[in-house]
């Protein structure tokens, strides 16, 4: 089946329900609360579309986007162009990966860490120690697992003229004991005239909030600023990643900073 990310309008119809400058503030408060260095240059990683581009651009930052797709970098590319801006657009897995320089802040978006096994996590930690300066800040959407259950499921559907875009994800244990889980994406889109079927399916390795924790610590380079739930930094998560039993968990963010 089709890749989702080969169709970068239609992925950004499916994920259009963010609220775009309102997490862009949400960016902004974290550097002045826990950046010790001001921030000029942002990396995203798995920049996709960019979504947050032409926004974090119009506010005056320097914007550099890493993603493996060509097809997502030609549509971010075109995006800039509309929008007057010239941001740096690199083809780079975020596994391992350098730059010619560093940044200030970096940022990975919707669970956007593609690591298949904890190697791969390792070595993505140290990617990002390197590019980013001492005292810069990681901030993590959606990527630490604050949920208990291997298993998950949902769907939505958009509709924009036209078109109508529903969105399903699973997401199943593959092997439970070294926390490998499968998550399928599917979107099914119809234009008005023709229905198109695409799929996004990876094998991702979970990090559960307590071995965030570790990793972080023990690796030595990143140390813990916080977790909050839903993109709200008033809300904040339980030290130890805990779930108040009253709390449903959205898009938890996660900040750390560089030593
Ligand atoms: C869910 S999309 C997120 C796009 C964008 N950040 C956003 O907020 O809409 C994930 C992106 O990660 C990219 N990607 C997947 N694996 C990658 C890797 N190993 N290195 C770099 N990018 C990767 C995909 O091509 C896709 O564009």
């Amino acid at each position: 089946m089709n890749s989702i990310y080969d169709y970068p309008a239609y992925y950004e119809v499916a994920f259009s329900f963010r609220d775009i400058r309102r997490e862009v503030d949400t960016l902004e408060r974290c550097m002045s609360l826990f950046s010790r260095i001001p921030v000029h240059t942002m990396l995203e990683l798995g920049c996709g579309p960019a979504p947050h581009m032409p926004e974090l651009m119009r506010r005056g930052y320097e914007y550099i986007g890493i993603d493996l797709n060509q097809k997502m970098l030609d549509f971010a590319s075109a995006r800039a162009v509309h929008a007057g801006f010239s941001p740096t657009l690199l083809r780079r897995d975020m596994v391992q990966f350098t730059l010619a320089r560093q940044v200030d802040f970096v940022f990975i978006l919707l669970g956007s860490l593609y690591a298949a096994n904890a190697a791969e996590l390792s070595s993505h930690f140290e990617s990002v120690a390197a590019t980013l300066r001492p005292g810069g800040i990681y901030f993590l959407d959606w990527c630490v697992q604050f949920t208990r259950s291997s298993e998950d499921s949902g769907s939505w559907e958009i509709k924009q003229n036209q078109l109508r875009v529903k969105t399903s994800y699973t997401r199943r244990a593959i092997d439970a004991a070294d926390h490998i889980f499968e998550e399928v994406i599917r979107l099914k889109v119809n234009d008005g005239d023709n229905e198109l079927e695409l799929e996004e399916r990876n094998t991702k390795r979970a990090i559960y909030p307590q071995e965030f924790l570790f990793l972080t610590e023990t690796m030595g380079l990143f140390e813990f600023m916080g977790w909050r739930n839903n993109w709200n930094l008033d809300e904040p998560l339980d030290e130890r990643g805990a779930i108040p039993h009253d709390k449903r968990i959205e898009r938890p963010i996660v900040v750390i900073r560089r030593i």
